[in-house]
């Protein structure tokens, strides 16, 4: 591993200046020997935070944090120890030789990072050069987009050409090739071209503060798509980064509740009215990974997704993550037509902000958007519920969920606390002859939920589930080959239930086996069935780019497999029922041990799935 020599860290320690270092991130008054500040780490109004130059350590009086200049920048900047250690040598031009794998890893990261901030410098300069009356600068201002807005989030303009950002990076030494490589630029047949143009930009930064991607807002509503996100790169994994964390991190250790809405122009509006402490998703749904990097900075999360059917499907997908990290978790309920943006403009911070002090627990929220009169439904939310509050890591957490769920779902009392005393084994609809549940409450999308809309006919929620799992899985494995190959070593097609995907499935691994290149357009041409062709031609145009596509197909493969194991349980139980009034015994013995061992291959499959 990229371990620093002993002796070089010591004689880094002992030429680093902390006073200088912390002075970056806090305002600090001599007081005797010492330096006084506000404490960065935890909310006060009169400072507890000393900073002693002589043994070049700091200590908080009002928290207790405490340690070395290091430390300081490990517990502030989220950053490795290394890290830190590497920061500081910078600062003070000393060189720390690498190890022969970083030189190689960190060579093609750093240079992707010098052209991802190059790109962001370009742009936002383009933004601020920009005429009073051109279209970018009319666009920012009907967007309420303010000056210091665009200052502190580095917003850009992406001009109207085709290789403006292409030539600029030339005259800078910066090949077409790293453009191409952090999403910049294309690689046409022709020639290479900008892949950003004409759109307000909104750079994507780590928690460190580097620019790893982009975002492009068209300007008009002819233009489309809407929204233009770079794709992952070595720099840039998506579900790792959370949009505005980098100007939100002090906010969110002082409040210890973070805001997390869908969009980066919710995020710029909540800005703008003085509100702190929120992060926005860049287009995918948030991952744990998002979720653990926000639980390092607070406490607590507030879901305040779009109002809409989206919205409120990709709210019920972020609860789980969110729970689970520890974080306690809220959802706020915005008014119909409402995303954050545009309610903060017309109602002002502190209708927003009463919003938010008004928001619903997990339950409440399930309660409000699942239909309780179906019963599919309704035990699905329970199910829900159940594992949300088992797989909750924190002990108080877990029972302030409870009695949240049990004062929400009266019929839940009891049956809760029976559930959490089996917490080792998974959940999982009633036993064989049962209403035929899903498989647990970690399949996407959550139960099928009707939205507003009551009195609308939800397709059974189960049904839903299921065909959302089918066809979830053809289209990940329509974009990429290597998917498609582990289903191929997973499943049948058999094992998929709707005959249009079955069809389509078919006809993948039929490509597989030609060893050849796994060539879709083929697939359409030759499939000689409109019905597939047209599914197949909406599923590749609507793939994400992704992240975890791999553990995602996983899931779906898991899901699949239990469910037809439920089925053939429930069958072989149908018939151990009548066994039992015919009084066939060896016959029923024999049954119930298949039984059984389809049991614990059930057990099996969950296990290897959670990964122990
Ligand atoms: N998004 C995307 N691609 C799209 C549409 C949306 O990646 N074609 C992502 C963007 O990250 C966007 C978020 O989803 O910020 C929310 O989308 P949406 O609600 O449609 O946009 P708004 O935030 O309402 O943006 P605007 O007000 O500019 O329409
Ligand atoms: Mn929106």
């Amino acid at each position: 591993m990229a371990r620093i020599p002993e002796e070089l860290v010591n004689s880094i320690r002992s030429q680093a200046d902390i006073v200088d270092v912390v002075s970056d991130y806090v305002t600090l008054r001599r007081s005797g020997k010492n330096y006084m500040g506000l404490c960065p780490f935890h909310d006060e109004k009169t400072p507890s935070f000393s900073v002693n130059p002589e043994k070049q350590i700091f200590h908080c009086f009002g928290c207790g944090k405490g340690g070395s200049v290091f430390t300081f920048l490990v517990e502030h900047e989220n950053v490795t120890f290394v890290e830190a250690v590497r920061h500081i040598a910078r600062r003070l031009n000393i060189t720390i030789p690498d190890t022969q794998g970083e030189r190689e890893a960190g060579s093609e990261a750093e240079s992707l990072a010098r052209v991802t901030r190059f790109a962001a410098l370009f742009f936002h300069d383009r933004l601020l050069n920009s005429d009073r009356e051109s279209v970018v600068r009319k666009y920012a201002e009907k967007r309420g987009l303010s000056e210091e807005t665009i200052k502190s989030f580095g917003l850009g303009y992406a001009p109207d050409s085709w290789n403006d950002l292409l030539s600029a990076a030339r005259e800078k030494g910066i090949g077409a090739d790293w453009l191409v490589k952090a999403g910049l630029a294309k690689a046409g047949e022709q020639r290479t071209y900008d892949a950003f143009r004409n759109r307000l930009i909104f750079p994507i930064q780590a928690p460190s503060g580097r620019v790893v991607g982009f975002g492009g807002r068209a300007l008009s509503d002819e233009d489309q798509p809407k929204y233009l996100n770079s794709p992952e790169s070595p720099i840039y994994r998506k579900s790792q980064v959370l949009y505005g964390l980098y100007q939100a991190r002090d906010a969110l250790r002082r409040q210890g509740r973070a805001l997390v809405v869908e969009g980066y122009m919710d995020l710029l509006g909540l800005h703008e009215q003085g509100i702190q402490g929120v992060v926005a998703l860049c287009g995918t749904a948030l991952t744990r990974e998002q979720a653990r990097l926000l639980a390092r900075y607070g406490q607590q999360a507030y879901l305040v997704y779009d109002s809409d059917q989206a919205g409120v499907r990709a709210t019920w997908r972020a609860i789980e993550p969110l729970v689970e990290s520890g974080l306690w978790t809220r959802v706020v309920r915005l008014p119909e037509d409402y995303d954050p943006d545009s309610y903060v403009r017309e109602h002002g911070p502190d209708g927003f902000m009463k919003l938010v002090e008004q928001a619903d627990s997990p339950a409440d929220f399930m309660g409000y958007h699942a239909n309780l009169q179906a019963s599919g439904e309704r035990d699905e939310v329970f199910r829900t519920l159940a594992g949300l509050i088992r797989n909750t890591s924190n002990l108080v957490h877990r029972e302030m969920y409870r009695e949240e769920a049990e004062r929400r779902f009266p019929a839940l009392q009891g049956l809760l606390a029976s559930e959490l005393r089996r917490a080792s084994s998974p959940p999982g609809p009633p036993g064989p002859g049962g209403p035929g549940g899903p498989g647990g409450p970690r399949g996407p999308g959550g139960p099928g939920i009707v939205g507003r809309d009551r009195q609308a006919t939800p397709a059974a929620p189960a049904r839903y589930g299921d065909e959302r799992v089918e066809r979830d899985l053809v289209q990940l494995m329509l974009s990429d080959r290597t998917i498609a190959e582990l289903v191929e070593g997973q499943l049948e097609p058999q094992d998929f239930k709707y005959p249009l995907y079955r069809r389509i499935v078919e006809q993948c691994l039929a490509r597989l086996g030609d060893g050849g290149s796994y060539d879709l357009s083929g697939l359409i041409d030759t499939i000689g069935d409109d019905e597939a062709a047209r599914v197949i031609t909406e599923l590749i145009n609507t793939s994400d780019s992704g992240v975890h596509l791999e553990q995602r197909a996983r899931d779906h493969i898991v899901r699949i497999k239990q469910k037809r194991l439920k089925e053939s349980m429930a069958r072989l139980m149908e018939q151990i029922k009548q066994m039992e009034t015919g009084g066939r015994s060896s016959e029923l013995n024999d049954a119930m041990a298949t039984y059984m061992e389809l049991k614990q291959q059930e057990k099996v499959l969950l296990r290897s799935a959670r990964g122990d």
